[in-house]
This record gives C-alpha cells, structure tokens and sequence, in this order.
C-alpha cells in the first residue's frame, strides 16, 4: 500500500537532496575557516596538511560564486568583530564596497563602521569617550507619566538602583517640572501629548535600541512600591528563569485576575486556578502563560519578539497579556508572577482623563470602550494572521490555540 505523502511537506526529494549538500558543504567549510583562521595571513590561506586532504579548498570556494579569498576572509573576520580593520573589505566590485552581511540598507559601508544597536546612557560632551560611563546600567525602567503622579513616580523611580537606565514618557507635556527631583537630570524625558505607554514603546523601545539591557521594565504610573526592590526582583526572575513577568498585585486591592495576585510565602508563580470555564487548558492564559500589562518585565530576547507584536494602531495594548505567550517557549514555564517582591496597584485613571467627551459621553468612557473595541482588533489579527501562516504553510493549526 503506497504512503501517502504528508501535504505539509512540500519539497522534492531532488530538493531536499541539494538543500543537503549545501548545508553539508556549507558546514565543512565552515569548519576549515573556523580552524585555519588563527594561521591565516591576508596572503596565504592554506589547508592544515592532513586533516581532510582530499578536500580542496580552492574548488569549495569556487563553488561559492566567484567569492574571492579575501572577501570571504574578511566578511568573516568583519562577523567576529575582528577590531583590526582590514582595508581590503568585501568587495561589490573594484570601486564598491558591498557587504551583505550588514544590516539592510547598509551595504556599502565596512563593517567596521556599522553601529546597528543603541542604548539610553547619558554622555558628556567633552573628555574622552570611553571614559563618560562610570556605570553601564545593565537594565532599563519606563513609566508612563503625568506631572500628577510626581509623587509616586519620585517614590517608585528611588526603588531602581543606579544599574537602571530611567526613561519617563510625558503624555501630558510637562517634563521641565521633574527637574525639582535629584534623578531627574540623569534620566531620559520623551514627551508627546495624550499617547499610551504602548505607543510610546513601539516608537522608543526598539529591540536594537535597548539591546544592552537584560531586563526591560514597562511600568504604570499608578504603582505603589514600598514592598518592591528593583535588584532583589531582577536577582529573582534570574533565578526562576522568568523571561515575561511582573511583581505580584496586593490582593486586598481588588485585582481583576487570580494569576497576577500576590501569594505568601514563596517567591515566585507560575500558574493559578480561575473561576470554572475560564481557562480552556491549565497551561494557558488566565491559568498561566499570563500576566498583566501594567507592571511588565521583559528579558531582553522576549522583548524583542513582543516589540513586533505591537501594532502601531492598537495604542491600549489590551490583548497583548494573552497573547505574549506566543514570545517564549515553553510559556508556562517563562511567564510568571514574582510574589516576593510585589506592588500595590492602586488604580489612578490616569488616561482616562485624557480622553475626549464626545456624544454625551464622559472621557473615560470613550477611552474604555476603545480599549474593548481594540481588543477584539487583536485578538481578530493574531487569528487570521495565523491562519493565513497555516494555510501556506499548508498545515493544521494546533488545536489548543486559547482565545
Ligand atoms: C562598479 O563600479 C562602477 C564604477 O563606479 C559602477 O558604474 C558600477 O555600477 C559598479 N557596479 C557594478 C555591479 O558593476
Ligand atoms: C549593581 O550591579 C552590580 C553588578 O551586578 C552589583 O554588584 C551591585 O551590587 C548593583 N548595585 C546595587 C545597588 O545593587
Ligand atoms: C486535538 O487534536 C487531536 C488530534 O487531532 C484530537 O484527538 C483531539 O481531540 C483534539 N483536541 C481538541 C480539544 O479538539
């Protein structure tokens, strides 16, 4: 009886064939610049004599598209961040530099020069470079704020170690005021009237902009602090290897979901029982795999992947607490709630009033009901964008997809 073969696997033996010889060659050549390097001069580029003699080198590289031996040695070089800039860089032609290796759009520059990440760190604008940072904060804090919350912001921002980069993003224009604060000059304001801390995130925030920071911190304006320490938290979600997680809720506050409560006597959790029917699976969101928007900590990898889960429409962000799971794997394992070190929301509409009456309707309302109204936008989004992606790829779609 023949086998039938599985749709969702498209290629031709022929094709898998040559996708394994190029991989194979690929790996072994890779293996002889990888042990010939530390003998390589720009001049001569030989074999160690009796490892693989029956392989040529020069016919590999002819294989490799007229590359030449110089410009596969220093793309090579240029990849491992080999500081002794070579002059001789990949060539597009004889007049042309062009490496694609570089980021896209910077091809005709030598690596050597190609900065492809920032941070937030302060500099001066005299003495050397190399000697403006005393200290490289290894983490980053944002609040989201208005002048109002001065108090809290001043209470909550003294929580944060000098190894934090602080950034406040002003919604309501006033960012000369917080000078009154000793922190305030070594911190980065961005102002721009009436938007969201997800809107500011998605402009600011870039992965290549925070890469030096290991832990990235989005938080609420509205967050009461007393019983949190920033490197107590951090030494924590180190420890628990939580990827996505935030302090843990007051539960004498009256929290919205069981999983973000704050438990006694352990550090951290990862999981929760709900109210009947409303986790479909014990292992997804709200029973785990979850926490809320409102105090969230990113590793720097999970950032990067939810950055680009972030629509640039969708400013509340609701929806996104369900569906960053799908940024760490495994995700009941990486999401969790630090009990430990734990906060106390106290529920400051503080966007709400910077809404707009309109209809007869108070501000906050207007502000509520497009919080709803992106959520399902979302929620519609993500679904069709993976079913779209299953269908190309001409798969079933795991059937324990939640919500
Ligand atoms: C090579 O250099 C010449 C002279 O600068 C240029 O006109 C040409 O477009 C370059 N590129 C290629 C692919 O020949
Ligand atoms: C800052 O980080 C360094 C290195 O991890 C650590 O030794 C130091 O204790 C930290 N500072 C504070 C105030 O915790
Ligand atoms: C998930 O898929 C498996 C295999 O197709 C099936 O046996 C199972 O009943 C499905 N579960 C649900 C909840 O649909």
């Amino acid at each position: 009886m023949p086998v039938p073969i599985r749709s969702g696997t498209p290629k031709k033996p022929s094709e898998m064939m040559r996708l394994f010889m190029t991989t194979f060659i690929g790996i072994i050549f890779g293996f002889f610049l990888g042990i010939s390097f530390p003998t390589l001069s720009l001049s001569k580029m030989n074999l160690p004599s009796g490892l693989f003699p029956s392989i040529d080198l020069t016919y590999i590289e002819d294989k490799y598209s007229g590359l030449s031996k110089q410009a596969l040695f220093n793309a090579w070089s240029s990849l491992k961040g080999n500081k002794e800039a070579s002059p001789l860089l990949p060539r597009y032609n004889e007049t042309e530099i062009w490496v694609p290796t570089n980021p896209r759009g910077a091809e005709r520059l030598p690596p050597g020069i190609v900065a492809s990440e920032s941070d937030f760190y302060l500099r001066r604008l005299w003495g050397l470079p190399s000697e403006d940072l005393t200290i490289q904060p290894r983490y980053l804090v944002t609040f989201t704020v208005g002048y109002d919350q001065k108090k809290n912001i001043d209470a909550a921002v003294k929580k944060f170690s000098e190894n934090f980069t602080i950034v406040l993003f002003h919604y309501d224009g006033r960012t000369t005021e917080w000078d009154e604060f000793e922190w305030s000059k070594r911190t980065v304001h961005i102002s721009a009237h009436k938007q969201t801390k997800w809107w500011y995130a998605k402009r600011f925030l870039h992965p290549d902009i925070v890469a030096p920071y290991d832990y990235i911190f989005l938080w609420d304006e509205d967050l009461g602090v007393e019983h949190f320490d920033a490197e107590k938290y951090i030494k924590l979600v180190r420890k628990h290897g939580l990827e996505i997680s935030q302090p843990g809720l007051d539960p004498d506050r009256g929290t919205t979901w069981a999983m973000t409560k704050r438990r006694d006597g352990i550090e951290v959790h990862k999981d929760t029982e709900e109210r009947p029917g409303w986790c479909t699976d014990p292992h997804l969101p709200p029973c785990a795999a979850f926490v809320e928007i409102m105090a969230t900590v990113f590793s720097r990898d999970a950032w990067r992947c939810v950055w680009h889960m972030i629509q640039n429409d969708l400013v509340h962000g609701w929806g996104l607490d369900f569906a960053m799971r799908k940024c760490v794997e495994p995700a009941h394992e990486k999401i969790g709630v630090v009990d430990a070190q734990w906060i106390i929301h106290q529920g400051v509409p503080s966007l709400g009033s910077q809404g707009q009456a309109q209809k007869g309707k108070a501000p906050w309302e207007g502000v509520r009901e497009r919080c709803r109204k992106e959520w399902t936008m979302f929620q519609d989004r993500m679904t069709n964008a993976e079913k779209v992606y299953y269908k190309a790829m001409e798969m079933d779609p795991p059937n324990s997809t939640a919500r």
